[in-house]
């Protein structure tokens, strides 16, 4: 990989412990490679099985200039393609959403069936090979109907070690059987990493999410106990230990695993305790769905809690999951996409109020675009420079951004 002397020298000095020099939340240099390095060669996490519930459905996302287009096929697989027609080039799904027969090119009409393959097209001669002009195919990772893509040839080989260790927490939420109620586009006016690293700490939670930290302990995102806090941190921790032997022989897999860093598919999960009535993550931690999801009786299951690396981030109740996809659109704006699934069962006005639902992460969002794009302005100042983490408080965001610098040094040549 080609880098200029100063970019690259930013990459070798990074110094542990501390926020990353501003040209990599500010330089389009250094965007296009984060482009390249982590979002062409990394899994990344696109959408979720219900977007796409019937053969034909299909929705787009962008990931750098490319558009991929990710389809549900007639024997119900999970297909991506390049959204690039096989004839001039024109992109051929120009929807976000939708649902087609086959993926017909709104230019000259060449149309490929749902595995890609191009199978009419007219005024091309009968000599014509039309098995050499199939849709150009992207690597779809399933997660227990969490789906991820990737551009790469090869892409990374450890996606199966998190799928092995991820299916038994994920797969009892029962994503196939859900429905998506709600999606919720958001841009935040700040580089891509500002926005993970901002996701990867709740030392700003309490003093800026009252609506989370209604159901949240923020003890549970990355706190490690400190002199201030060693009785709180401690009262936590035997109250995860309690509610994880209870969920764990109700089969439901809760212990943290904690694998950001040191791999090139980096994620941590764990099973969360909620405040309050303990239930789901609302305003009064009750459920916002009374029909749960799966085969759930019991309403009190906590949060369950799985972040991947490079750009997601998701949680699990009883009643509903919240799911998030961070997309950059350029070094300086980024596209939050949330995502909120109830059963597919469950009844609008009878099971749960949309508004109910959605009114936690909707806030917490718009606090955390406000948040990110602080932190962008700063960046962007003359005075701005790389300040240290706490070490009680921002491990996570350390682990991130040491993930992050790996990836590039990996990448160089
Ligand atoms: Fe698609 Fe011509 S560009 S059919
Ligand atoms: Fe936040």
């Amino acid at each position: 990989m080609k880098v200029s002397s100063p970019v690259r020298e930013l990459i070798l000095a990074r110094q542990p412990g501390y926020n990353l020099p501003a040209p990599f939340y500010t330089a389009a240099e250094i965007y296009d490679l984060d482009m390249d390095v982590i979002f062409g060669r990394h899994w990344i996490y696109v959408g979720v099985e219900p977007d796409i519930p019937e053969p034909g459905d299909y929705f787009t996302v962008k990931l750098g200039r490319a558009s991929i287009v990710v389809v549900r096929d007639d024997d119900m697989n999970v297909r991506a393609f390049h959204n690039v027609c096989r004839h001039r080039g024109a992109q051929l799904c120009n929807e976000h959403k939708g649902s087609v027969g086959n993926i017909v090119c709104p230019y000259h009409q060449w149309t490929y069936d749902l595995s890609g393959k191009l199978i009419h097209n007219e005024h091309m001669g009968q000599d014509f090979d039309f098995s050499r002009h199939s849709l150009k195919s992207v690597h779809v990772g399933n997660l227990a109907g969490l789906i991820f893509v990737c551009l790469a040839e090869q892409p990374p080989a450890d996606f199966e070690e998190m799928r092995a260790a991820m299916e038994p927490y994920i797969a009892p939420h029962g994503i196939a059987d859900c429905k998506v109620v709600m999606q919720d586009d958001f841009v935040e006016a700040g580089n891509w990493k500002l926005t993970l690293e901002n996701n990867r700490e709740c030392y700003h939670c309490v003093s800026n999410h009252p609506e989370l930290t209604s159901s949240i302990y923020e003890y549970g995102f990355g706190y490690q106990p400190s002199p201030a806090n060693a009785e709180a941190v401690q009262g936590f921790q035997e109250l995860i230990e309690r509610e994880h032997a209870r969920w764990e022989a109700a089969g439901l897999k809760s212990a943290e695993i904690e694998m950001l860093d040191g791999r090139v598919t980096g994620f941590r999960t764990q099973r969360l305790p909620l405040d309050k009535a303990g239930e789901s993550q609302t305003m009064d931690a009750r459920v916002a769905c009374e029909k749960l999801l799966a085969n759930f009786t019991d309403r009190k299951l906590g949060g369950l809690s799985f972040w991947t690396q490079p750009n997601s981030w998701h949680h699990f109740m009883s009643d509903h999951i919240v799911t998030f996809s961070v997309l950059p659109i350029d070094a300086e704006n980024t596209l939050v996409r949330t995502k909120w699934l109830v059963h597919k069962d469950a009844v609008e006005g009878r099971d749960y109020d949309l508004a109910r639902l959605t009114e936690v992460w909707k806030a917490t969002n718009r606090q955390d675009g406000a948040l990110v794009e602080m932190s962008q302005r700063g960046a962007a100042s003359p005075a701005y420079e790389p300040g240290p983490y706490s070490p009680y408080t921002e491990a996570l965001v350390e682990k991130f951004c040491n993930w992050y610098v790996e990836r590039l040094r990996a990448a160089l040549d």
